[in-house]
């Protein structure tokens, strides 16, 4: 097994996720680690390719196993090209979403099943998995709200422009996956303000790091 800490951040439209990456970055750096930052989908050049089609607003007949399929192919580029290059070279990598994500949007919200996605995880990535996951929970109107303040509507991606019921499903999903992953997901409530959000992540990736830190 590779020798860095695999970290992943999860989260509905509007949760503070890209502040709160920033945040973890930030501090690591000031701790003398060099970690890396990663996304999904996208994460590498060819990753951004594939990216672009998946959230292109024109692509309305996007198949629902073609657009999974998509998010895997992204998925295992990154994980070869970056991800286990990088936990083997000993660095912790911050990755914005990764398969809890297609488990909640494409397995509850798509209602492809969750074990098409665990099935198409082995192929993609093998038995990598996450040393330590936060998921960000917001309830659905505050982070809409939120998310409407960023950006105009005229902005939507196409998975945004999915309904309320589409988006409680995945809510809840991320909610039972959390609960039943315990041993790596970390529950954060993320309507507090962002310093508060911050020092809860910190608490537990320092908790997780140790060995690194001190190396
Ligand atoms: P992105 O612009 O990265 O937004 P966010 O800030 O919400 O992460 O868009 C990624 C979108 O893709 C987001 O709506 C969630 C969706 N998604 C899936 O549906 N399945 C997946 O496996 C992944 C990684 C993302």
């Amino acid at each position: 097994m590779p020798r860095g800490l695999f970290i992943t951040f999860e989260g509905t439209d509007g949760s503070g996720k890209t502040t709160q990456i920033e945040m973890l970055l930030t501090r690591l750096r000031d701790a003398g680690l060099d970690p890396v930052r990663t996304a999904e989908p996208g994460g590498t050049v060819i990753g951004a390719q594939i990216r672009r089609i998946l959230l292109d607003p024109a692509n309305h007949a996007l198949a629902p196993a073609a657009e999974m399929l998509l998010y895997f192919a992204s998925r295992a580029q990154n994980v070869a090209e970056l991800i286990l290059p990088s936990l083997e070279a000993g660095r912790v990598v911050v990755c914005d979403r990764f398969t809890d994500s297609t488990v909640v949007y494409q397995g509850a919200g798509r209602s492809l099943g969750a074990d098409t996605v665990r099935r198409l995880h082995e192929i993609a990535c093998g038995s990598l998995q996450p040393d330590l996951t936060f998921y960000l929970d917001i309830d659905l109107e505050t982070g809409l709200a939120r998310a409407r303040n960023r950006n105009p509507p005229e902005a939507k991606d196409r998975m945004e422009e999915q309904s309320l019921d589409f988006h409680t499903r995945v809510r809840e999903a991320y909610l039972r996956i959390a609960a039943e992953n315990e041993h790596r997901f970390r529950v954060i409530d993320a309507r507090g303000d962002a310093g508060s959000v911050h020092a809860e992540i910190w608490r537990h990736t320092e908790a997780a790091i140790g060995s690194l830190l001190h190396a």
